[in-house]
């Protein structure tokens, strides 16, 4: 059961600011933004916002809804816990890094992004957070310079190696519109979907953690792969120079085709949504699944099978696993107005199958 604790219950007193993000899907460019590449992720309904209130002393109290506990710290003298207050401890720690006077404060976190779900409540906590923390302390900072203080929070407080889609998503992109992310560049550009689509987001119910080493050994082999080719990263190569692959290690081999193959469909997709192509664009995610199951090997047996019951529904263009891996969700195209109907229907036989408890994010429920 969950208490309903409200900010003036907790604190006593009402917040100065609520700020919130939204957490992400991403439709295609998977393990890209780390090897410099291109992403495609958009926003979900689901939202992390937070309430905070300035301090007279250092003192940082937090209350978090999700997890249903408390902690403080004092602002400036941040070490890690290893544990889910670490995330507002590295905000904290990042911004007066960077030179923002930061104190201390009240806030109480509260979020619909499930965690462990791929969907990034990680960024989607760090972004609101940031907003809260700018607003309150009147920090001018727009919103490429605050996802990459997010990313620094995450990697350098939190020790979460992640590139930074997840926060350049939760803070750019906006529903409707995929966020085309050049990740070498920061540049961006937002396309919309082709009509007559909409997205299903189904949560497999096993959760991922990317703290672990499974995306931290990708990483390395990404960067092996880099090292044995003499490139600065896999973003240098096209799909012309597959061939090059040949010399790799197997493994590396297959981790490098991935990502070379995954930037080219990338592309291939942003053309399919401007051209209004959703066959195009199915076919691609379904590519992106496979690529991802056979050369990146992220997938886990409960995901594929979530997809391979997904791309059976007659209303499905394409399905694929989407966002780190080792489990979390699944990102649908469907023909428009049919998202809830298709999530439902392959929830039903996935937990059938599995026993496993999925969930349909996207489109949500009335
Ligand atoms: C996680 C990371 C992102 C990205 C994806 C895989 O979500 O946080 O930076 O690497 O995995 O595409």
């Amino acid at each position: 059961m969950t208490i309903p604790t409200t900010f003036q219950r907790l604190f006593d007193r009402p917040p100065d600011t609520t700020a919130s993000a939204p957490g992400r899907v991403n439709l295609i460019g998977e393990h890209t933004d780390y090897n410099g590449g291109f992403v495609l992720p958009t926003v979900i309904p689901q939202r992390t916002t937070v309430e905070l209130a300035r301090r007279a002393d250092d003192r940082v109290r937090v209350w978090s809804a999700s997890v249903q506990a408390g902690a403080e710290y004092a602002a400036g003298r941040e070490v890690p816990r290893h544990d889910w207050i670490d995330y507002v401890q590295g905000i904290t720690h990042v911004l007066r890094e960077a030179g923002f006077r930061v104190g201390g404060a009240d806030v109480r976190i509260e979020s619909s992004v499930p965690l462990g779900s791929g969907l990034s409540s990680s960024a989607a906590l760090e972004i609101a957070l940031l907003r809260a923390f700018a607003r309150a302390f009147d920090l001018a900072v727009d919103a490429v310079p605050l996802a990459r203080l997010g990313q620094r929070a995450e990697n350098a407080f939190v020790g979460a190696p992640c590139g930074i889609m997840d926060q350049m998503a939760c803070s750019l992109a906006e529903d409707g519109f995929a966020l085309f992310l050049d990740t070498r560049t920061l540049a961006f550009d937002r396309v919309a979907l082709p009509p007559g689509v909409e997205l299903a987001v189904i949560n497999s119910g096993v959760s991922h953690r990317i703290t672990g080493g499974d995306y931290r050994a990708r990483r390395r082999e990404c960067e092996e792969a880099c090292a044995a080719l003499g490139v600065a990263q896999l973003r240098d190569l096209e799909v012309a120079d597959l061939p090059r692959l040949a010399s790799l290690p197997p493994v590396l081999e297959r981790r490098a085709r991935h990502v070379v193959t995954e930037d080219q469909r990338v592309l291939d997709a942003v053309a399919a949504m401007r051209a209004g192509d959703a066959a195009a664009l199915g076919a691609l995610f379904d590519a992106s699944h496979v690529s991802m199951r056979d050369d990146y090997e992220v997938s886990i047996p409960e995901i594929d099978l979530m997809v391979a019951v997904a791309r059976r529904q007659e209303e499905v263009y394409g399905a694929r696993l989407t966002g780190g891996g080792f489990g979390g969700s699944i990102v649908v195209l469907a023909r428009r107005g049919t998202g809830r109907a298709v999530g439902e229907a392959v929830l039903r036989e996935y937990d059938r199958q599995t026993g496993q408890h999925a969930t349909v994010l996207v489109p949500p429920g009335a």
